[in-house]
């Protein structure tokens, strides 16, 4: 008996090179590299540079990944960019990264999910391969955010970075228990006004800025991402226990302490890479799954719980077994 499923077979990501540290911040912005840290545990972040944009940061990405895996465009049936900062309201930036790589034969499209764009990507990407779309997909999370910050706001625009990262998803034949082995997500709109972009095509015509409502986003992120990693832990029949790594979404470091704790994981099982990267949104889980992977602590055959919640509220997770039998 076959058993199809979809491999995570490669990942690649890129940083723009501008750093920003907290001090730097300090000499524009009302605030301080003490309380950036207590409360986020964030110390810098990378912004992109002037005519830098999300299609090179996925660009990028994507190269990398592909190289790893020994991939070209060409190979590719299906592109999904998880982005919240598409470099222009359309065409997507899946269209313009599908062309950059020569994808002639993939369908691309771009995905809006905020900070949850990754695994709303992931999964979609999933399910599309599963009923025959293609064999390869390129899942890319890239953002400008810096591009929507108010700059004048201490409680949003210290916490956010620019950045990008893509992986490979193969479908296979005779899987075993590699690949994707749940995904769930969720959507709530009654919560659209605690985390929002003051602008929009159809309502002021205008880019607008991140509003955020911290405390109460933060109350909502501990409380379901422990219970949508309960619920993908479920349906892949699995416990905490089983889980090599947490590749959470880089929010804040004290939700993700409170999501090890809830799973009971050792601190070494989890992959923190806010204090470098600040919050990328869309591009935070696979900017630290890629950062695991090239120092060598994720493996192939590790298996990997992936959780995020933004905007919307959307939020979700999926386990992945990650590479492919050798
Ligand atoms: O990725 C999408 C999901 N987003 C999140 O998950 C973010 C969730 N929320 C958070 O991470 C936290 O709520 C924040 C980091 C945004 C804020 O932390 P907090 O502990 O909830 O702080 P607060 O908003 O309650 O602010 C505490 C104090 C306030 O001063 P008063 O009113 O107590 O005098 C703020 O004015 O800290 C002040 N403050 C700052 N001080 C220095 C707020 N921002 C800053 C700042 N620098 N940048």
């Amino acid at each position: 008996m076959t058993n199809q499923r979809v491999l995570m077979t490669a990942v690649g990501s890129y940083l723009p090179a501008n750093v920003v540290t907290n001090e730097t911040l300090s000499s524009f912005v009302d605030t301080d590299d003490a309380w950036i840290r207590r409360r986020t545990g964030i110390a810098q972040r990378h912004l992109v540079a002037e005519g830098e944009t999300t299609a090179d940061l996925a660009y990028n990405a994507a190269a990398k990944a592909l190289a790893n895996v020994g991939l070209t465009g060409g190979d590719i049936d299906l592109i999904i960019i998880a982005t919240t900062t598409p470099d222009n309201t359309f065409p997507s930036t899946a269209t313009k990264l599908q062309h950059m790589i020569e994808a002639k034969n993939a369908i691309a499209f771009d995905v809006q999910a905020v900070c949850a764009g990754f695994v709303y990507a992931l999964d979609i990407a999933d399910a599309m391969l599963q009923s025959g779309r293609g064999r390869r997909a390129l899942v890319v999370g890239a953002e400008s955010f810096s591009k929507l910050l108010d700059w004048e706001d201490r409680t949003t625009c210290v916490l956010f970075g620019d950045g990008a990262g893509a992986v490979v998803l193969e479908l296979a034949d005779d899987a075993g228990d590699w690949g994707i082995r749940s995904s769930v997500l969720h959507s709530d709109g009654a919560y659209r006004d605690i985390l929002f972009v003051d602008g929009g095509p159809s309502s002021n015509a205008s880019v607008g800025h991140v509003r955020m409502e911290g405390k109460e986003v933060f109350r909502h992120a501990v409380e379901k991402l422990a219970s949508v990693m309960d619920e993908a832990l479920s349906a892949a029949s699995m416990e905490a226990r089983d889980i090599d790594w947490l590749v959470p979404h880089q929010a804040n470091v004290r939700i993700i302490d409170a999501m090890q704790k809830k799973m009971g994981l050792p601190s070494d099982r989890v992959v923190r890479t806010v204090e470098q990267h600040a919050n990328t949104s869309a591009a935070s889980i696979p900017l630290a799954l890629s950062a695991a992977v090239d120092d060598g602590r994720i493996k192939n055959g590790d298996v990997l719980a992936m959780e995020a919640i933004g905007g919307g509220l959307a939020w979700g997770a999926a386990l992945v077994k990650f590479g492919r039998p050798s």
